[in-house]
C-alpha cells in the first residue's frame, strides 16, 4: 500500500474557508495597522556579511559601524570559533532530530554543560535551546503554590512569562530598591521557599542589579537568589564570569540563567547553572528542556571554543572596560548624557521619541549603525539610543562613532 499525497486538496479548499481566511486576513491587517499607527512598528535591517564590528547593510553602500549587536567580546566571527562550528557540523552532523533525553545528547553537549558550570563555578548547567526558554522553564519546576518570587519590576520579558506559568505567589518589588525587596521578603515570610529574581544587568539601561545588599537581605531572611545574567556573562568582573563576579558575591547567588546568543559566540541557546539536585530536577520536569529539540552541534561547538577562549585567558573580557569608559568619557565631555554605569550598554539619553529615530537614521547616514528605543520599550518621555560597545571595536571605531553623535546631535540642537 503506498500513500499518496492527494496535492488537490491544498489547491483548491473548500469553499467555507475562503470567507474564514478572508475574514482573518482582515482582523490581521487592522491589528497591523494599530501597530503602525502607534508608531512602535518594528522594521528588520538587513545585513549581508558576518555580524561583526564591521558590517554590510542591504541598501546602504560600504561597510558601517555596528555598535548595536549584543556581540560584546567580537566572538560571533572569531576564526577559532568559527572554525569548531565547522569541526563540529563535520564530526557531529548538523543535527539531532531528537530532544535531549531520547537520542539527542551528545558528548558534545554534556562536554559544553561541564565548561559552563565551571566557568560560573557551579555545581551543574543545564541547556536549553534559548535563554528564553531557560526563563519559561526554571520557576515551574522550583516553585509550588506554597513558594512565592520576588522579581524586579523591571526584568526581561522571558522572565516575566517564566514566573506567569509557575503557581507561586507573586510579589514585585520596586526597580532595584532593597527596601522594597525587604518590605516584600517580610510579606511572603509563611511561603515555603522564596527567590529573588533579577536581570543582573537590565538591557534597557546598563545598570546593575545591587547584588550585595539583595544577597544580605536573602540570607536575613532565608530567600534563595536568581540572577538572569544575559547581559553580563563573558565580561563583567576581572575574569567575565558576570555581575556576581563584579560585585564579589559568586558564592551568594544561588541560581543563574544567561545565553549563548550574546557574548558567548552569539549563535543560540541558553542554560542555567546552580546546585545539583535543581539541575537533576530540571532535566526530568523543565517543559521546554524536555519538549523542544537539542541544540545544533555547530551551535554547540562553537559556544564551547568561546567558553574556552574565556576559560583560558582574561584578556578578551578585560579589553572591554577600556573600550566602555572611551565611549562613555568622550559623550560625557560633548554634552551627552548616558545613563548606566560602566557597562558597554550605553544609552544616549534623548528624551523625545521622534528625534531619538530621526537621529539614529542621520547616524545610518555617516556610517554609524545604532537603534532609537522609545515607548513602549521604554518608558514614555526617555527614548533613547542605545548605543553597545565591543572589544572588538577599534578605538578610531569608537572615535567615530563619538564624532557621528556629536555631528548629528548638533544638528538637532541637542549639544552645542
Ligand atoms: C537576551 C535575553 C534573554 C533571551 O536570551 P535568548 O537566549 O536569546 O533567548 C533573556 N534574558 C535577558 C535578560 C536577555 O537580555
Ligand atoms: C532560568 O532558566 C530556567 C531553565 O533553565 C527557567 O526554568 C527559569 O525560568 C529561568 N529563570 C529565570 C528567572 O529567568
Amino acid at each position: 500500500h503506498v500513500l499518496v499525497f492527494d496535492w488537490s486538496i491544498t489547491l483548491r479548499p473548500p469553499r467555507r474557508s475562503y470567507a474564514a481566511l478572508a475574514e482573518a486576513r482582515s482582523i490581521l491587517e487592522n491589528e497591523l495597522d494599530g501597530i503602525r499607527v502607534a508608531g512602535t512598528w518594528k522594521g528588520e535591517r538587513i545585513i549581508t556579511s558576518k555580524q561583526g564590528p564591521q558590517i554590510n547593510v542591504d541598501g546602504s553602500r560600504g561597510t558601517i559601524l555596528n555598535f548595536c549587536a549584543n556581540n560584546y567580546l567580537g566572538l560571533s566571527s572569531h576564526p577559532e570559533v568559527v572554525q569548531a562550528g565547522i569541526d563540529a557540523l563535520k564530526t557531529y552532523g548538523a543535527g539531532l532530530s531528537s530532544v535531549r533525553f531520547i537520542c539527542g545528547t551528545q558528548d558534545l553537549h554534556k562536554n559544553l554543560e561541564q565548561k559552563l558550570a565551571q566557568f560560573h563555578e557551579r555545581e551543574d548547567c543545564i541547556l536549553y535551546a534559548s535563554c528564553f526558554d531557560a526563563n519559561a522553564g526554571l520557576f515551574e519546576v522550583l516553585l509550588g503554590p506554597d513558594d512565592a518570587v520576588l522579581s524586579d519590576e523591571l526584568n526581561h520579558a522571558s522572565i516575566i512569562d517564566g514566573i506567569r506559568l509557575c503557581r507561586a505567589k507573586r510579589l514585585r518589588y520596586k526597580h532595584m530598591d532593597l527596601s522594597d525587596l525587604e518590605t516584600k521578603l517580610k510579606e511572603s515570610q509563611s511561603s515555603r521557599v522564596r527567590l529573588v529574581v533579577t536581570d543582573g544587568v537590565f538591557s534597557m539601561d546598563g545598570d546593575v542589579a545591587p547584588l550585595q545588599g539583595i544577597c544580605d537581605l536573602a540570607e536575613q531572611y532565608g530567600a534563595l537568589v536568581f540572577i538572569d545574567e544575559c547581559h553580563a556573562t563573558g565580561f563583567l568582573g576581572q575574569r567575565g564570569r558576570g555581575t556576581d563576579e563584579l560585585l564579589g558575591v559568586m558564592n551568594r547567588v544561588h541560581i543563574v540563567n544567561s545565553t549563548l546568543g550574546k557574548a558567548l559566540g552569539g549563535a543560540a541557546g541558553g542554560y542555567t547553572v546552580g546546585p545539583k539536585p535543581l539541575i537533576d530536577l530540571l532535566r526530568q520536569r523543565s517543559r521546554p528542556y524536555l519538549f523542544s529539540n537539542s541544540l545544533p552541534p555547530p551551535v554547540v561547538g562553537c559556544a564551547t571554543r568561546a567558553v574556552e577562549l574565556l576559560l583560558e585567558s582574561n584578556e578578551i573580557a578585560q579589553t572591554m572596560t577600556a573600550k566602555t569608559m572611551r565611549f562613555r568619557n568622550k559623550m560625557t565631555q560633548a554634552g551627552f548624557t548616558i545613563s548606566g554605569s560602566a557597562h558597554p550598554i550605553c544609552p544616549v539619553m534623548l528624551g523625545d521619541a521622534r528625534l531619538a529615530s530621526v537621529m539614529a537614521d542621520d547616524m545610518l547616514k555617516l556610517g554609524i549603525y545604532v537603534i532609537g528605543f522609545s515607548y513602549p520599550v521604554v518608558p514614555k518621555g526617555k527614548a533613547r539610543i542605545r548605543v553597545q560597545i565591543s572589544a572588538a571595536h577599534t578605538d578610531e571605531d569608537i572615535d567615530r562613532c563619538v564624532d557621528a553623535f556629536i555631528q548629528t546631535g548638533r544638528k538637532h540642537g541637542v549639544v552645542s
